[in-house]
C-alpha cells in the first residue's frame, strides 16, 4: 500500500488529472468530497488530503511515502525527503512585486511574504536589507493598505496583481509541482513506487 500526500486547493485538480492520465482509477468524488483520506483499493493506494505547506511535513514524517508539492514549498524550507519528479503541472513563479511608482522604503523596508525564508536569502543576496513580515495569505493586499513597500509571492495568470493595481518587479525562481518521496518508504518500497514514477513519467506535459 502506497500512501500518498496530495495539496488540496489549487495544485489538487491538476494532480488528479495527471494521475487519471497514468491510468490510476481514482474515485469520481475524488475532487468533490470533503473527506481527508480515500483509499483506493483498486490501485493499493490511499491518498491524504493536507495544505500544500503540510504535505512535505507528512511526506518528512514518513506517515505519507510520496507526496506532490510545489517547488516553492520545497525551497522555503530544507526537508529530509527526495524529489523524484518535475511534474511540470501548476506552472507559476515567485515574485517581488508591490505599487507601481512606489519605491522601497530606503530606511526600513518592509517585505510580506509568506515565505520568510525565500525572500530573506533574495534580499541578502540582492544586498537589501528588509524587514520580512510574515502572512498566511492574500499577500497582495499588504502594500494596498501600508503595510509592506514589497511582496514576495506567486504569480500564476498574474490577475491578483493587477486587479489590485500592483506590478511586478523581479522574478525570483519558476515553480512546478514535485513528486517527493520519504527517503525510508523509497527504499522499503522501491519496485511500487519506480512503478507510480514510470506511469507518472510517461504522461508529463512537455
Ligand atoms: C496564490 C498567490 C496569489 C495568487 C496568484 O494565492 O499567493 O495570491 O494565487 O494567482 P494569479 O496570478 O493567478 O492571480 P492563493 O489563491 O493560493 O491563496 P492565498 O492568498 O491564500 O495564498
Amino acid at each position: 500500500m502506497l500512501t500518498v500526500a496530495m495539496p488540496k486547493g489549487r495544485i489538487f485538480e491538476e494532480a488528479v488529472e495527471l494521475l487519471r492520465k497514468a491510468d490510476y482509477t481514482l474515485p469520481p468524488e475524488f475532487a468533490e468530497s470533503r473527506k481527508l483520506v480515500i483509499e483506493v483499493p483498486e490501485e493499493n493506494m490511499r491518498f491524504i488530503l493536507a495544505k500544500p505547506m503540510d504535505v512535505v511535513t507528512y511526506v518528512e514524517h514518513g506517515v505519507a511515502d510520496l507526496g506532490i508539492a510545489g517547488k516553492d514549498v520545497m525551497m522555503e524550507e530544507e526537508r529530509d525527503v527526495y524529489e523524484l519528479l518535475d511534474l511540470k503541472i501548476s506552472k507559476c513563479h515567485l515574485a517581488v512585486a508591490g505599487l507601481p511608482g512606489v519605491r522601497m522604503n530606503q530606511i526600513a523596508p518592509r517585505v510580506a511574504t509568506k515565505y520568510p525564508n525565500i525572500a530573506s536569502s533574495y534580499f541578502r543576496e540582492q544586498g537589501e536589507q528588509v524587514e520580512i513580515i510574515r502572512l498566511n495569505g492574500s499577500i497582495e493586499l499588504a502594500p494596498l493598505i501600508g503595510l509592506a513597500d514589497r511582496i514576495v509571492d506567486i504569480v500564476s495568470t498574474g490577475r491578483t496583481l493587477k486587479e489590485n493595481g500592483l506590478v511586478e518587479f523581479e522574478k525570483i525562481a519558476d515553480v512546478t509541482s514535485r513528486l517527493i518521496v520519504n527517503p525510508v518508504s523509497y527504499r522499503m518500497k522501491d519496485e511500487a513506487i519506480d512503478r507510480l514514477v514510470e506511469r507518472l513519467s510517461a504522461v508529463i506535459p512537455q
